[in-house]
C-alpha cells in the first residue's frame, strides 16, 4: 500500500459551525480543501491508530466522492476499521447510534442537514465522538486550528471502492466493512417502543403520511413502518434519497414541507403527518389540522413518556435549548424531575445525556431526542408520537388540548431574515446589545422587563462556560423575546427572532400564534432597528 504525503496550503476558513464545516459544494471541490479538513480532524484524534471510524451521509451531492477520498486517507492515517454505509449512506442518528453500538473512535458525517443540495448548493462533513455526538466546542477549536496550520496530509493510493454491497475488504492495515446502514438502527427502534402496540394502530384504520423530502430518512421510515409495522405501502412519501433532494429544501418545517402540510390541513387529512430533514435528525409533527411546535412536542413527550416502554420508569430530566420554549420545564416542574437551559446545538444535551442527569432533549429547530444516541433523531420522534396517540387513542389535537388544560399554553413563533450582509446583522445586534443595561424594569409592548443580558452557560458537568449565546428579554409574566444568530447558514447572515409568551387562561387557548404574539413581533423589530437597517419589512421564514 502506498502512501503519500502531500504538500499543501491552509484554507482561513474551514472553522466547524454549530453542526461541523458547511461550505458549498463549489468550495469542497477546491484542490486540497476537503482532503485538509480531514487531516485537521485526524490530527485531532492521536489516539485514532487501530480504532473504528464510522463514514457515511445523507445521500447529497458529492457525497461518494468525499467518502472515497477520505477512506484512503482513513488508510493513511492508520485507522483500523472503516464502517461505511452501504451506497454511502446513514443518517445522523443513524451513524450516531452505530459508532456506540460498535465501540467506535468516532464518525464522519457527510451532510449538510436541510440546507439544498447540487452542484450548486450545500455540502458538509462533521465529526461525532466515541459517545455519538456532536464534536465538543474544544475539538472543533482543535480542528480549526489545525486547519490553519496545515502543510501536508497523508493519503493512500487505491482504487475506487464498492460502496453498493455489504462486503468486508483489507487495504493495508485497515479493515473496510460496508454494513446496512439502516439494520442496526432500526432493530435499536425496535428496543426502544412497543412494536407489536404500533403496528396494531398502523395496521387499523389510522392513517398517516411520512415525507422523507428525498432525503436519507426514506429507506429507514420504510423499513421501520412499512415493513416492521405493517403500514399501508406509500406511508412514505418521497422515499428515495436522491443526489439534489429533488431539487427540494429538506428542512421539516411548515414553508418547506409545504405539501404536507397542506395535506394535514385538508378535507383528506389522514391522522398523523410527519417528516424529517436531509440528514434524517429533525422532525415535523402534524396532526390533522394541526401543527406541534417543536417546544410543544417536546413538552408533550416529557409528559407521556411513560407509555414506552424503554422510558416506562420514567425520565431522568430533561433539557431544551434556550430558544426552546420553556413548556418542558413546566412539566419537569410537575413530574418533580431536572430541567436543564443549554445553549443552541445539540452538542450542548451531550455532557448531561453522558452523566445521565437527563433522559430527553430537544430543540425548537425541529429536534428532539433521547439518551438512546447522542443526536437528534427525527424517526425516533414520529415513533414517540405514534406511541402516545397509539396508548392514549386520542388525536394530536385531542392530546395537545389536554396537554394545555394540564400545563397551560406557550404561543410561540420563530421569525427568520436571511441572507442578511453581515455587517447589518451585527449592527442590529450591536444596537441592541448596548441596550440591554438599561431594559430592565421597563415595560415594554404592556410587559414588564425583568432580565436582558446575553445568555451565557456554564456546563454543570465539565464547568466550561460557553458566552454569547443570543440576546435574552425576558418578562416578568413569563414571555420572552430572543436575537441570535444562525450558526449554520452558508451565505450571508442569518437573524432569527423568537417570540413566545405563556397562557394559563383556557378561553385563550385557541388564538393565532402570529397574532397573539403581535406586539412581540413589532417589539423585536424596533429593538434591532430592523426595517430601517436591513429595509426588510417582514420574515423570510416564519416557523
Ligand atoms: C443544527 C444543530 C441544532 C441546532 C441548529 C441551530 O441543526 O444540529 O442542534 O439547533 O443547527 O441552527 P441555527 O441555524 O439556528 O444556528
Ligand atoms: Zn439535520
Amino acid at each position: 500500500m502506498e502512501i503519500t504525503t502531500v504538500k499543501t496550503q491552509a484554507f482561513a476558513d474551514q472553522r466547524p459551525g454549530t453542526s461541523g464545516l458547511r461550505k458549498k459544494v463549489k468550495v469542497f471541490q477546491q484542490a486540497h480543501y476537503l482532503e485538509n479538513f480531514v487531516q485537521a480532524v485526524f490530527d485531532a484524534i492521536p489516539d485514532r491508530a487501530g480504532k473504528t471510524l464510522v463514514l457515511g451521509g445523507d445521500g447529497r451531492y458529492y457525497n461518494r466522492e468525499a467518502i472515497q477520498t477520505i477512506i484512503k486517507m482513513a488508510v493513511a492515517n492508520g485507522w483500523g476499521e472503516l464502517l461505511i454505509g452501504r451506497h454511502g449512506l446513514f443518517s445522523t442518528p443513524a451513524v450516531s447510534h452505530v459508532i456506540r453500538y460498535y465501540r467506535a473512535r468516532g464518525g464522519l458525517i457527510l451532510s449538510a442537514s436541510h440546507n439544498p443540495a447540487g452542484p450548486e448548493h450545500d455540502f458538509g462533513i462533521k465529526f461525532n465522538g466515541e459517545n455519538g455526538g456532536p464534536a465538543s466546542e474544544s475539538l472543533t477549536e482543535q480542528i480549526w486550528a489545525g486547519s490553519k496550520a496545515i502543510n501536508s496530509y497523508r493519503i493512500a493510493q487505491t482504487e475506487y471502492i464498492d460502496l453498493d454491497h455489504e462486503q468486508e475488504l483489507q487495504l493495508g492495515n485497515t479493515r473496510i466493512r460496508i454494513i446496512d446502514p439502516v439494520r442496526d438502527y432500526a432493530d435499536l427502534m425496535e428496543r426502544i417502543f412497543d412494536f407489536p402496540a404500533l403496528s396494531r394502530l398502523l395496521q387499523g384504520s389510522f392513517r398517516m403520511r411520512f415525507d422523507a423530502l428525498h432525503a436519507i430518512t426514506g429507506p429507514y421510515a420504510q423499513e421501520i413502518l412499512e415493513r416492521r409495522l405493517g403500514a399501508p405501502a406509500g406511508t412514505v412519501q418521497n422515499a428515495i434519497p436522491l443526489p439534489d433532494f429533488g431539487g427540494g429544501h429538506p428542512d421539516p418545517n411548515l414553508v418547506y414541507a409545504k405539501p404536507l402540510a397542506d395535506l394535514l390541513f385538508s378535507e383528506q387529512a389522514p391522522d398523523f403527518g410527519a417528516a424529517s430533514d436531509g440528514d434524517g435528525d429533525r422532525n415535523m409533527i402534524l396532526g390533522r389540522g394541526v401543527f406541534v411546535t417543536p417546544s410543544d412536542s417536546l413538552a408533550v413527550l416529557t409528559a407521556q413518556a411513560r407509555c414506552i416502554p424503554a422510558y416506562a420508569n420514567g425520565l431522568h430530566g430533561v433539557a431544551r435549548s434556550m430558544p426552546t420554549s420553556q413548556a418542558a420545564d413546566v412539566v419537569a416542574k410537575a413530574l418533580g424531575i431536572e430541567y436543564f437551559e443549554t445553549p443552541t446545538g445539540w452538542k450542548f444535551f451531550g455532557n448531561l445525556l453522558d452523566a445521565g442527569r437527563i433522559t430527553f432533549c430537544g430543540e425548537e429547530s425541529f429536534g428532539t431526542g433521547s439518551d438512546h444516541v447522542r443526536e437528534k433523531d427525527g424517526l425516533w420522534a414520529v415513533l414517540a408520537w405514534l406511541s402516545v396517540l397509539a396508548h392514549s387513542g386520542q388525536s394530536v389535537r385531542e392530546i395537545l388540548d389536554a396537554h394545555w388544560q394540564r400545563f397551560g399554553r406557550h404561543y410561540y413563533t420563530r421569525h427568520d431574515y436571511e441572507e442578511l450582509p453581515s455587517e447589518v446583522a451585527e449592527k442590529m445586534l450591536a444596537g441592541l446589545q448596548a441596550q440591554l443595561p438599561v431594559l430592565p424594569g421597563q415595560q415594554l409592548a404592556g410587559r414588564e422587563v425583568q432580565v436582558a443580558d446575553d445568555f451565557s452557560y456554564t456546563d454543570p458537568i465539565d464547568g466550561s462556560v460557553s458566552e454569547h449565546q443570543g440576546l435574552r428579554i425576558l418578562f416578568a409574566d413569563g414571555a420572552r423575546l430572543i436575537f441570535r444568530l444562525s450558526g449554520t447558514g452558508t451565505t450571508g447572515a442569518t437573524l432569527r427572532i423568537y417570540h413566545e409568551a405563556y397562557e394559563t387562561n383556557p378561553e385563550q387557548f385557541h388564538r393565532d400564534p402570529q397574532r397573539y404574539l403581535a406586539s412581540l413581533v413589532t417589539l423585536g423589530k424596533d429593538l434591532t432597528r430592523l426595517e430601517s437597517l436591513s429595509g426588510r419589512k417582514a420574515p423570510t421564514v416564519i416557523t
